[in-house]
């Protein structure tokens, strides 16, 4: 396929005004990242469930008539990546660290998976309390002592990004047993993993897999094309972050 995708940096309060160049010049699809992912979502013509959930769009495209479609393929990406990885969501405890944008992506998918706990922990409990709210779920502060480890921890804190390193969640939290997953990803092991790694965690997964997997979400909304995943990862892996 001939295809153009490339990078660009818009105002904070000129993104409709860009929406609006990009269909002129015929673009096909847009994705968008932070910190406009909810703008994205307010200017959307026809919200899609997922946005519409997650209160935040990722990927936009345009129809004939000139309308603004909005979706979000980040739940899918994660939820994509948790099962090329043979983490099984059902039945499993499950704790989602984090309460900003990242987390509200993915919660909808990952109460729909239908683990057996999905606990939200958030250092500030009243974000983590008012977005669990809607599915009623479990919220703590990260720094308390459980009485056994999750099967699965996910990372949605912005933890491991610039300088912001420090982890604040109880050891308690994970075990050997214990799969951790960081949304970050990088170069190197994530700070996250990394702590995860001194606990004696062995599964430890970064999100460049989730990242693949909502560009081949998005890519299949625009194109009408899957993707495999596994190939592109490991190109990135090994050519871009290597
Ligand atoms: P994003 O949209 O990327 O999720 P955000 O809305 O700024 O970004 O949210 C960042 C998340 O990381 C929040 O859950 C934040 O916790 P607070 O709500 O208490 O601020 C969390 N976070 C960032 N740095 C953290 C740190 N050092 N320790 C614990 N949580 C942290």
């Amino acid at each position: 396929m001939s295809l153009c995708y490339e990078k660009r940096e818009v105002a904070a309060n000129g993104v409709a005004q860009a929406l609006a160049e990009f269909r002129a010049a015929g673009v096909r699809g847009v994705n968008v990242t932070l910190p406009i992912k909810e703008e994205a979502c307010q200017l959307a013509d026809i919200l899609y469930p997922r946005a519409a959930s997650a209160e935040a769009a990722n990927t936009l495209w345009f129809d004939d008539a000139g309308r603004i479609h909005a979706d979000n393929t980040d739940g899918y990406g994660l939820m994509a990546d948790l099962e090329r990885l043979g983490i099984t969501l059902r039945g499993a405890s499950v704790l989602l660290l984090g309460a900003g944008g990242a987390a509200r992506g993915v919660l909808g998918e990952l109460v729909a998976a239908q683990p057996a706990r999905l606990v939200l922990m958030n250092r500030t409990l009243a974000r983590a309390e008012q977005l669990a709210a809607r599915y009623e779920l479990e919220c703590l502060t990260p720094d308390v002592h459980l009485p056994q480890a999750f099967d699965l921890v996910i990372n949605a804190t912005s933890i491991g990004l610039g300088a912001n390193r420090e982890i604040s969640l109880h050891p308690s939290a994970v075990a050997p047993r214990t799969a951790c997953y960081d949304m970050v990803y990088g170069r190197g092991e994530t700070a996250f993993l990394q702590w995860a790694a001194a606990r004696g965690a062995n599964q430890r997964h970064d999100g460049l897999g989730m990242l693949v997997a909502q560009a081949a979400e998005a890519f299949r909304l625009w194109h009408g094309v899957s993707v495999a995943t596994p190939p592109v990862i490991d190109f990135v892996r090994k050519r871009l972050l290597g």
